[in-house]
């Protein structure tokens, strides 16, 4: 049998009205990343989803790829009802596909458990939606408070949104331009259709007001947990070589010498970056018998224990860096190797702190034959089994 395709639909071409600020919400920074880039990357790294299409305002391309990287997009309309049927009408000119998420991209931390979730359901029927039960008392009222309304069988429904892909086209197609609908799953339901529910998840909420944002942040810090590391390093001095100190070139009469470029300050960040991770060192990672590595200029190695952390879903808070030497004297390219090394780990400079001592002409160091280096990183990660 043919695998099915599995076509994932992110809307995000409103302008964030309510929310306000400079950008539209769905390009604005949220958890480390515009809001948009979590949930984009939540559908790519799902197996099931073949391919992930955004439908954003015109002009966004630029703004799209800076959040996401390639992506295929659309250009979507003036409600969200058009810009789910822009989108719709792109997968079908595509080639169409067996089953379709539609998903706000207002709703950034969506979990691989809600998307099986979604998908499992849609073997017994043609649409299926998260929710969750209304908690609060719910009533009406204007500016007094008026009568309650039971809560009895009221649910907050959320996206993703998932359907057989031919129906919820179909009902799109068929519904009357000029009557907008709060979501797709109500469109469906209009033309005789059944939406199950499965279970939704709080991580889900739509950020809507600026107070969601604190809100979505502190959703967000509880899923994750703080770990800190130690690197250590030391590379000889020798005549004749360059010296690489913290990403950056600094004038010497001697260098440091090593497989690599020796630099031992990006070395030990390196190390303390991948200790977080629990998976082993810089040796692990870069072999010295891989020719590939012979030579290579060790932000590399740093920029890739980075990346390390992102792809679990982790941050970085905070690099510390103790240099260890009687010369050369650290303190004039201090701001240089802060400001590279706060670009290399894309951080403020305020997360990076630089310091160095030497050892009172004691021991190796002292006697000018290597530069020893100690760092320390703090990095927050998800908690096991909590996809961010
Ligand atoms: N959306 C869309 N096209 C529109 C309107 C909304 O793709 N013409 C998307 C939004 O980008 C968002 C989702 O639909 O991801 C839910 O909409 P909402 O939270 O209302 O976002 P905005 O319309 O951007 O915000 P506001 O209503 O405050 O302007
Ligand atoms: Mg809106």
């Amino acid at each position: 049998m043919e695998p099915r395709r599995i076509v994932a639909l992110i809307v995000a071409a409103g302008s964030g009205t309510r929310l306000g600020g400079e950008l539209p919400k769905q390009f604005a920074a949220l958890a480390g990343k515009p809001m948009l880039a979590h949930s984009f990357a939540a559908f790519s790294s799902h197996p099931m989803i073949s391919e992930t299409i955004v439908a954003i305002g015109a002009g966004q391309e630029a703004m799209l790829a800076d959040a996401v990287g390639d992506a295929r997009s659309v250009t979507g309309g003036a409600t969200r009802r058009e810009s789910v049927r822009a989108g719709l009408e792109a997968i079908a000119a595509d080639g169409g596909a067996d089953l379709v998420l539609i998903h706000d991209a207002a709703r950034p931390f969506l979990s691989a458990e809600v998307i099986d979730r979604l998908i499992a359901a849609l073997d017994t029927d043609p649409g299926t939606v998260p929710a969750l039960p209304v908690a609060d008392t719910l009533a009406r009222g204007i500016e007094v408070l008026g009568e309650t309304v039971p809560r009895d069988g009221l649910w907050r429904v959320q996206t993703p949104q998932a359907f057989h892909f031919d129906a919820i086209l179909d009902a799109h197609r068929r519904w009357p331009e000029g009557e907008d609908a709060t979501d797709d799953a109500q469109m469906l339901r209009r033309f005789g259709s059944s939406v199950a529910m499965v279970e939704g998840d709080i991580m889900l909420d739509k950020v809507t007001y600026p107070a969601d944002i604190a809100a979505a942040e502190a959703r967000h810090a509880a899923t994750l947990i703080s770990r800190s590391a130690v690197g250590y390093d030391v590379h000889r001095l020798e005549v004749g070589e360059e010296l690489w100190l913290g990403g950056v070139l600094i004038p010497h009469d001697k260098g440091l010498s090593g497989h690599s470029d020796a630099d031992v300050a990006l070395h030990a960040i390196t190390d303390a970056l991948l200790g977080c991770t629990g998976e082993g060192d810089i040796g692990t990672h870069f072999p010295p018998s891989d020719p590939q590595w012979k030579g290579a200029a060790s932000y590399k190695f740093l920029q890739h224990a980075a990346s390390i952390i992102t792809a679990k879903g982790g941050v970085i808070d905070f690099v510390d860096l103790t240099l260890i030497c009687e010369a050369p004297k650290i303190g004039p390219h201090r701001a240089a190797m802060r400001a590279k090394i706060a670009e290399l780990l894309a951080l403020g400079e305020d997360q990076v702190s630089i310091k160095a001592t030497t050892t009172e002409r004691l021991g190796f160091t002292g006697r000018g034959e290597g530069i020893a280096a100690q760092a320390c990183a703090t990095v927050r990660l998800p908690v096991a089994g909590r996809p961010a």
